[in-house]
């Protein structure tokens, strides 16, 4: 289901109150909600709407758990680390208990990050299926989400759920979610913003099936909702009128 809003900031308040609400379904029914955040920049407003009233007020912070859809191999003080943004955007403000907030920490090795932090996923999920409550993703302009870049091996995966990923350019290695672990989310929510994401958006939705080269493609929950959230310019409509 892809729902349209007028701009960024319009988009950032609907994943707010998305976040919000699904924080406080999954409290009611299990005592804890799971959320693994997108890097990148447009979550950004929705992590600083996060922080402030009303949406602060609006959860129980304390049953959360925070994971990372992907991670830059850069430490976790770069202006380039994922885990850096939220936590300035929103989680240092939040309270949520430090052991319940899970950065993807690259420092070993990218292969040896990605089997710690699938031993931590595994740790969480204690024997039971890994159905994170909400998955939050962004698309690039060539179709990948999370770190799921296309012709990469991890397009290949089928079993595994943290992997490693190399890029040539920039030349940065990566840490991500595999498309099987997302797809057992309960929700998968992409927020895309702007125009130049307009073709891409369109490809992926409604373009033929080729997750090699638009992996985001590959996101299909199995057993969940899977949900766009865009804004009138990477729908590919006119700004809104100015009255
Ligand atoms: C990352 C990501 C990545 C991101 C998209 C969209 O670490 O780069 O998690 O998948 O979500 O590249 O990024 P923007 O929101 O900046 O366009």
């Amino acid at each position: 289901m892809i729902t349209v809003y007028a701009d960024l900031e319009s988009l950032s308040r609907a994943a707010a109150a998305l976040v919000v609400t699904q924080a406080n379904l999954a409290v009611a029914a299990r005592g804890r909600f799971s959320l693994a955040l997108a890097g990148g920049n447009t979550p950004r407003r929705t992590y600083e709407l996060l922080a402030q009233a009303p949406f602060l007020d609006q959860a129980p912070w304390d049953r959360m758990h925070v994971f990372w859809g992907d991670e830059r191999c850069v430490p976790l003080d770069d202006p380039r680390s994922n885990a850096r943004m939220a936590r300035e955007a929103w989680l240092d403000q939040a309270p949520i208990p430090q052991n319940q907030v899970h950065p993807l920490n690259c420092a070993p090795a990218p292969a040896a990050a990605a089997r710690q932090y699938e031993a931590r996923l595994r740790e969480f999920f204690a024997g039971q299926p890994p159905r994170l409550d909400l998955v939050l993703l962004g698309l690039g302009n060539d179709g990948h989400t999370a770190s799921l870049f296309p012709a990469t091996p991890v397009l290949e995966e089928k079993r595994g759920w943290v992997a490693e990923v190399y890029l040539a350019e920039p030349d940065l290695p990566r840490v991500t979610l595999t498309a099987p672990l997302i797809n057992q989310a309960a929700v998968v929510a992409f927020l895309v913003a702007g125009r130049s994401k307009a073709g891409v958006l369109r490809e992926v939705r409604h373009g033929p099936r080729d997750p090699r080269r638009l992996p985001a493609q590959l996101i299909q929950p199995q057993n969940g909702d899977l949900l766009w959230l865009a804004d009138r310019e990477a729908a590919g409509l006119a700004p809104p009128e100015v009255p």
